[in-house]
């Protein structure tokens, strides 16, 4: 047994409305209770940044899957580590929906700020972090 945690980022492809989400969710939900996989979900509009935990093997057969969904693209992993622990283990995949407007109060953001990309998160680990827990605080729904 060896959990691991995997950290990725995505466009989605449409705007997606909180009945869209609640619905997707609903659906995602279910299957990670069965396969014991926990996480959160953010949504900056279009970005998606996503934590997954779980048994590996798990992790990697549904990155997999999720890397090929015609929903979202650029899907870009920011990193994969073991740990010790589950850091969302109360949500089988916890969901937060941010602005723009909210992460101007977190530091080291500023170039993203300016200029939006998926290319900021990738070479960013540190501050996908910051933002992960900072909103980990902040689930939606
Ligand atoms: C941004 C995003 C996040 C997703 N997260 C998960 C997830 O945490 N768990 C999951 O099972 N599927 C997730 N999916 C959906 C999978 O890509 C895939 O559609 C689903 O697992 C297939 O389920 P099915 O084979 O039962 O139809 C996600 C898709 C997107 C676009």
């Amino acid at each position: 047994m060896s959990l691991h945690c995997l950290v990725y980022t995505s466009l989605s492809r449409q705007k997606l409305s909180d009945d869209n989400i609640k619905y997707f969710l609903q659906l995602i939900r279910h299957k990670n209770e069965i396969e014991q996989v926990t996480g959160m979900l953010v949504y900056l509009d279009p970005f998606f940044i996503q934590v997954l935990e779980g048994e590996e093997t798990t992790v990697n057969r549904l990155f997999d899957i999720i890397k090929n969904d015609p929903r979202h693209y650029k899907v870009s992993l920011i990193y994969k580590k073991p740990i010790a622990e589950r850091h969302f283990s109360n949500w089988t995949m916890g969901f937060s929906k941010i602005s723009y407007k909210d992460i101007e109060m977190l530091d080291g953001f500023s170039d993203f700020l300016q200029k939006p990309s998926i290319e900021f998160f990738n070479r960013s680990p540190n501050e996908v972090d910051e933002l992960l827990y900072k909103f980990k605080h902040e689930i939606l729904f």
